[in-house]
């Protein structure tokens, strides 16, 4: 198994280490992931791969401390992840339910400046919203209404009320899975462009292969019944990425083949 990395700090943001959750009781209890361990270093782009029902959505929520597990620890800067935290914010596939219809595009990503632990002191709030808008290209939609915009653009709102959070570690559960093609490749550069500018760790799950290559620094593969890693490769191809030539890069293509085989498990 390859342990280089590259694209990140070198130092653990996070650290899995030996985690195990089962569900269900009794003779209905099932392993769900089993014996997971890994680091993911400051600054660093992983991506998760496997099949459906492997455990991808159970493991970001185990990051997000959402669930505890079962066995093994979880630590996020040397610290145990003991519950939600605004230091890890979590994208979810779901982008209809995950942004609220009565709250305007601004007051969407305003949520991500509000509640308890909330960094940023009043006036400073309507500033930084405004700066987010523009950074997802969404300041000529902040007063509309998340109803009145295109599947892509409520997707936007939803990663800039994470980024509002400032969250140390972005979680994504295959964020761009419902949408077409080219909006998902202009938002995969988007969050590309902004992970490295902002420095922020990223664990970013889906289920397409290509996907993954194309943004990752490192692709972990997990295999199903019980969840586990099925093997992880490092993506040596540099940033920028460009759509049309990376998928065209004869690396690109090796490292699809590779993990093709994997996930096939041959
Ligand atoms: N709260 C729960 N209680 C019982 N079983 C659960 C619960 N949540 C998930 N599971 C089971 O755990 C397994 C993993 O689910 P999970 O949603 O993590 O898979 P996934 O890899 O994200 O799948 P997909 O690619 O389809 O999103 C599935 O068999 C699912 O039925
Ligand atoms: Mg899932």
């Amino acid at each position: 198994m390859i342990q280089a990395h590259t694209g990140g700090t070198g130092s653990a943001a996070l650290t899995l280490s030996g985690v195990s959750l089962a569900y269900g009781e009794g003779a209905r209890r099932r392993a769900i992931l089993h014996d997971l361990s890994f680091d993911v270093e400051a600054g660093e782009f992983l991506c998760l791969v496997g099949p459906s029902g492997c455990g991808k959505t159970t493991l970001l929520r185990l990051l997000a401390g959402l669930v505890r597990p079962d066995a093994g620890s979880i630590r996020v800067d040397d610290a145990p992840v003991e519950g939600p935290s605004r230091d890890r914010a979590i994208v979810f596939q779901d982008y209809s339910r995950a942004l609220l219809p009565w709250r305007t595009v601004a007051g969407n990503v305003a949520l991500g400046l509000e509640g308890p632990g909330a960094r940023l002191p009043g006036a400073l709030r309507e500033q930084r919203v405004a700066e987010l808008l523009e950074t997802m290209s969404l300041s000529h939609v902040a007063r509309h209404y998340p109803a009145q915009l295109s599947g892509g653009m409520q997707q936007r709102v939803q990663i800039a009320r994470c980024l509002a959070q400032s969250p140390r570690l972005l979680l994504l559960d295959e964020p761009f899975g419902a949408l077409d093609a080219l909006v998902r490749q202009s938002l995969q550069d988007e969050l590309a462009r902004l992970a490295k500018v902002e420095g922020k760790t990223v664990v970013f799950i889906t289920h397409d292969l290509e996907e993954a290559i194309y943004l990752g620094d490192r692709v972990i593969v997990l295999a199903a019944n019980p969840g586990r890693i099925a093997a992880e490769v490092q993506v040596d191809i540099p940033r920028p990425r460009h759509q049309l030539e990376t998928r065209e890069d004869a690396r690109f293509l090796a490292l699809r083949h590779q993990l093709f085989g994997l996930l096939a498990g041959h």
